[in-house]
């Protein structure tokens, strides 16, 4: 019996609303397509700040700050698909997603991109403003870790302001949907992949470790 594939979602909301019953949507979508479905709330994740130190510029191993981060992201180093789903704050992600996306980036993934060909989808949640910019943020993040963004129609960014209202929003759950069903058919055909050649790494992925062999300049930062 093969393994069952499987989607790790990352919620960047501070409560149990809007960004969450998406994520129940999704995870609905998923479970039609036979596909396990995992959300990490990163309001329950122990997540400190990146310090003062930003000595990851020069180092090529990871960070040595222990919290919860290195644990999501072994979750994530597990999965197949993963989603980055943040509600909009000030016209940006939530400072949940964002501590993420620095503590986890900056400090574990940039060194071996270890996502490299996992399938990435990006939900942004809003009352309106900036949905795109923060949905764009995201996938740009994802794109950098060598992830594979699925195509899925228009981008799934939901309206909503009060707790309930995601729920009406027909459209952006519509594309949530294709979205799943996408990120499925990509997860599915990589498996096939693999399993037909027997090759894990299935595309080349480029040099391993970026920070290796960095040029430094004369103040001694990377170039
Ligand atoms: C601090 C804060 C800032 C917000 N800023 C924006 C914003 O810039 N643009 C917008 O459209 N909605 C904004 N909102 C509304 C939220 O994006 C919206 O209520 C969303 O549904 C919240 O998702 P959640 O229930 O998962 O937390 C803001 C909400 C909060 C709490």
């Amino acid at each position: 019996m093969t393994a069952r594939l499987k989607i790790l979602a990352i919620n960047g909301s501070e409560r149990d609303g809007n960004t969450a019953d998406v994520l129940r949507h999704a995870a609905e979508a998923a479970e039609q397509r036979g596909v396990d479905f995992e959300t990490v709330d990163l309001r329950n994740t122990w997540m400190e700040r990146c310090g003062p130190c930003g000595d990851c510029n020069d180092r090529p191993v990871a960070c040595e700050l222990a919290d919860g981060v290195p644990g999501v992201v072994r979750k994530m180093v597990d999965a197949d698909g993963i989603i980055f789903a943040a509600p909009v704050h000030g016209f940006g992600t939530s400072s949940l997603m964002q501590t993420f996306i620095e503590r986890a980036g900056v400090g574990y993934l940039r060194f071996d991109r270890p996502l490299s060909n996992k399938v990435a989808g990006v939900i942004s949640v809003a009352r309106r403003y900036s949905a795109g910019e923060v949905w764009a943020q995201l996938t740009v993040n994802a794109l950098l870790n060598r992830m594979i963004v699925v195509g899925s129609g228009f981008p799934a960014t939901v309206h909503a302001l009060h707790r309930g209202d995601a729920l009406k929003d027909d459209e952006g759950l519509k594309n949530v949907t294709r979205l799943v069903h996408r990120m499925a058919d990509m997860m599915q055909l990589l498996d096939d992949h693999r399993r037909l050649t027997g090759e894990d790494n299935l595309l080349p992925s480029g040099e391993v470790n970026e920070r290796v062999g960095l040029a430094l300049n004369e103040t001694g930062a990377s170039a």
